[in-house]
């Protein structure tokens, strides 16, 4: 599953992440990526990737850093800075933009793929679906 994580420094985007480990019981420490670019968990057989692309400097260095090999089926790849990543990164199944308000952030969440529909069922009482 492929889930990307939009929204401008400082937005929330590891936040939301470090909440989704912990969710599934990782305890360690959560680091944010922005250095190594992808940071590995193992959860029972399934492994999950965060990556962080801010410092990617062109979508190719994508595609010669080896991070295709990363978007397995028994992978969950969690982004943050899609967009550096450009075409090259397989379609999101999940899309979070989050937003920095006065008091708050706001998360706007779009379902790509009937992958995401047991998220959508999760979610929904969240807030309101909007199309
Ligand atoms: N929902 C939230 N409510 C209040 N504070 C938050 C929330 N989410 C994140 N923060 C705070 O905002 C700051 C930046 O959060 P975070 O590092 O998650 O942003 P980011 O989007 O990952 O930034 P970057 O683009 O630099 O990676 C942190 O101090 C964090 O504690
Ligand atoms: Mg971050």
């Amino acid at each position: 599953m492929v889930i990307t994580l939009s929204g401008d420094l400082g937005a929330g985007k590891t936040t939301l992440v470090r909440g989704v480990l912990r969710g599934l019981d990782i305890s360690g420490p959560v680091k944010s990526p922005t250095y190594t670019l992808v940071e590995p968990y193992a959860i029972s057989s399934l492994y999950l990737y965060h990556f962080d692309f801010y410092r990617l400097n062109e979508p190719e260095e994508w595609e010669a850093a080896g991070f295709r090999e990363y978007f397995r089926n028994d992978a969950i790849c969690l982004i943050e800075w899609p967009e550096r990543a450009g075409s090259l990164l397989p379609p999101a199944d999940l899309h979070f933009v989050l937003e920095a308000l006065d008091d708050g952030r706001r998360c706007s969440v779009t379902f790509a793929s009937e992958r995401a529909d047991p998220c959508r069922a999760a979610l929904t009482p969240f807030g309101p679906a909007q199309r």
